[in-house]
């Protein structure tokens, strides 16, 4: 059935402005990832990245080698607007620009992510997304970006994975801006969808030919044994950390199970929740973006554990990645249907889906990484499996192009298809490149 009604499949890969571009110039304003970054010692900084704002020709020239149909990035809202409101920062709007210009001559479609987690500081010294304020602010930025890219940019994300955003960024502190609290992981991620709805209209109203989606962290969970108590742990992990997202994109509002145990224990206020926000974060997509790495067994106790996004970075133990990441491409596919039949959304696309492994160079500069190879086969084959079982996909972004920047995790993790050089920058397309040259020239 998906053939018959989206007979194009995508295939892409994708990167995120902090985690490759460097580059702190052009007037480029503070983000909370800089500030982060600046005040933790211990984490890698993004100054330099993969200097990616001054090499974008050749990453574009990688890519068209790879043979891939699009590209998804995401902007610096602080490149476009350094105190993150009112003054436009033109060379910001260039950069972009020029990379589109690229992409587009090198035949590869650019797909573009307004909000990869890294909010100019300036709003967040207002409170950042859990002052309603900011919901303006990001309308305000999508508007100034639509205007200027949307006469070729036609595939919109308007955010990258609101609970890891919320949750790690307000309520466990782990990621920027380091602040916790449940209320305050709770009313960033109220303020985060709205902003995704508003976003929406902000496009639509400016580009004709708009498609619009989010990319939502998919988070598969089973119990781990068939005792009630973990049976239930199971369903209250998937409502803190599926459906408290995908119920309310879909136009349902917040699941009501999980909004009880939030008021009782004190976490959340209904009152956050104005007359008209639930219509306006359920406003219709044109795709569900889904990121997918693991999924997890959940047992009683452990219904809200998920630090998943804080990577040790250790050796990989046997059917895990080195992000310590359970490796479970059966759960994608189940996943898939199950977003299929509960949400029905118009169209799926795999936004993200990768692996770390720090293979690298070998005396003669080969990369032979092929864990990473059967990661993505696997995975591939995952989402034939949920295609034929009748869910609508369309697409498959590979995370990532080139190693990067993992937030926390910085330089340690390598998600690349591109081995990237630490010290001289030099880029080393891995088998793993190879690999997917070849799946994709022969789904053509
Ligand atoms: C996702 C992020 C992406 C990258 C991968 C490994 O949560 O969206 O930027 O860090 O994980």
């Amino acid at each position: 059935m998906g053939d018959t009604l989206h007979p194009m499949f995508t295939w892409g890969v994708g990167t995120s402005a902090y985690q490759i571009e460097g580059g702190i110039e052009d007037g480029k304003g503070e983000s909370i990832w800089d500030r982060f970054a600046r005040d933790s010692p211990m984490v890698d900084d993004g100054v330099i990245a993969c200097d990616h704002y001054h090499r974008y020709r050749s990453d574009v020239a990688l890519m068209a080698d790879l043979g891939v149909d699009a590209y998804r990035f995401s902007i610096a809202w602080t490149r476009i607007l350094p105190e993150g409101r009112g003054r436009v920062e033109p060379r910001g709007l260039d950069f972009y620009n020029r990379l589109i210009d690229e992409l587009l001559g090198a035949g590869v479609t650019p797909w573009v992510t307004l909000y990869h987690w890294d909010l100019p500081q300036a709003i967040q010294d207002r409170g950042g997304w859990v002052n309603r304020e900011v919901v303006d602010a990001f309308a305000e930025y999508t508007g100034v970006v639509a205007d200027a890219l949307g006469d070729r940019v036609t595939n919109w994300i308007t955010h990258n994975e609101p609970w890891v955003a919320s949750m790690l960024g307000y309520q466990q502190g782990v990621l920027a801006p380091g602040v916790t609290g449940w209320d305050n992981g709770l009313g960033a991620a109220h303020h985060l969808l709205l902003s995704h709805g508003r976003a929406v209209a902000e496009i639509r109203s400016r580009v004709a030919d708009a498609r619009v989606g989010l990319a939502l962290d998919c988070r598969p969970v089973s119990a781990a044994s068939d005792r009630p108590e973990d049976l239930e742990a199971s369903v209250h992990f998937d409502g803190f950390r599926n459906r408290w997202f995908f119920d309310p994109v879909f136009g349902r509002g917040y699941p009501t199970d999980m909004a009880e145990v939030y008021e009782r224990l004190g976490r959340w206020n209904p009152d956050w929740v104005r007359p008209g926000d639930i219509e306006t974060i359920g406003t219709p997509i044109d795709f569900l973006g889904v990121n997918y790495y693991t999924a997890f067994q959940v047992s009683a106790g452990r219904e809200e554990v998920d630090d998943s996004g804080i990577a040790p970075g250790h050796p990989a133990l046997p059917g895990h990645t080195e992000m310590g990441w359970p490796i479970v491409p059966s759960a994608l596919a189940d996943f898939l249907v199950r977003v299929q039949e509960e949400y029905d959304p118009p169209s799926i696309i795999i936004t993200e889906n990768g692996a770390s492994y720090s293979d690298a160079p070998d005396r003669h500069g080969v990369v032979a990484d092929e864990r990473r190879i059967a990661y993505l086969a696997s995975h591939v084959a995952a989402v034939d499996e949920a295609r034929s079982r009748g869910a609508r996909v369309d697409g498959y972004f590979l995370w990532s192009l080139l190693d990067n920047l993992e937030w926390v995790a910085g330089f340690s993790q390598r998600f690349g298809l591109v081995w990237v050089d630490r010290q001289t920058l030099e880029r080393i397309p891995k088998a793993s490149f190879f690999w997917y040259r070849d799946v994709i020239a022969s789904r053509r």
